[in-house]
């Protein structure tokens, strides 16, 4: 094994507990997978995450082979959404309360507020329900993740994406805080939603912005500059 590929995996078994420190995941519910070589890396199946070793982690190829442990029972959906998304390194799964709360009544979150842009469009989708582990969830899946980096899925959970694993950690805490912010906004009846319009801009601010990728990346805020010295 290569350098690289052991500071990688240490890296994803460091993301794996982060998800279970934030609060998103807990158990054996949840999983992780890292663009890598001819394929990807994906966490074991069944394995907690405060055990889970580097070593345990799975190398798996486009054609569904593997080496090492057992993979996640999810594969197909991380290798479909992989193979299907240049634009995206990662693939986090996790049960998170209030957006697997949402899903159970399978409700798309509306733009009830304007993070839901942050998500790539004026919704954030819910995947209808296939049985876990199925070649129907992994379609459903890629259906809600169309121009999105993240869906709900139908009585099960969430799936976040990013281009690294920071991204994709951020993006499933977020999708988290606004199905919590929308299930509590309900306790006060049908929220109002920003017109498409609104939301066309609140899209292209982000991407001007490079919102939410952090204070290192590309993007101008039209009014801040930083200060020559
Ligand atoms: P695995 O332990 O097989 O990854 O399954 C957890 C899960 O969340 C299934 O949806």
């Amino acid at each position: 094994m290569t350098d690289d590929e052991m500071t990688l995996r240490s890296r994803m078994v460091a993301t794996c507990r982060k998800m279970n420190e934030t609060g998103i995941n807990q158990g054996t519910a949840g999983n992780l997978s890292v663009r890598h070589g001819e394929g990807f890396l994906i966490t074991p199946s069944s394995l907690p995450y405060d055990v889970m070793q580097p070593e345990d982690l799975v190398m798996m190829f486009w054609d569904g082979t593997y080496e090492g442990r057992r993979p996640s029972s999810e594969w197909r959906f991380h290798r479909d959404i992989l193979k299907a998304r240049a634009d995206v390194n990662v693939v986090l799964h996790c049960h998170s309360h209030y957006a697997t709360s949402v899903a159970c009544h399978h409700r798309t979150i509306p733009a009830f507020h304007y993070m839901v842009g942050v998500m790539g469009g004026t919704t954030l989708r819910c995947a209808r329900y296939a049985t876990f582990g199925t070649q129907a969830l992994s379609d459903a899946a890629i259906e809600a993740l169309e121009d999105r980096m993240a869906c709900l899925l139908g009585q099960h959970g969430q799936i976040s994406l990013g281009t690294s694993l920071e991204g994709a950690l951020w993006m499933a805490v977020e999708v988290e805080t606004l199905a919590r912010m929308y299930v509590q906004a309900l306790a006060l009846g049908e929220p109002p939603v920003l017109s498409d319009e609104e939301m066309g801009r609140v899209i292209s601010q982000m991407k001007r912005m490079s919102y939410g990728l952090g204070p290192e990346e590309e993007g101008s805020n039209d009014v801040a500059r930083p200060r020559a010295r």
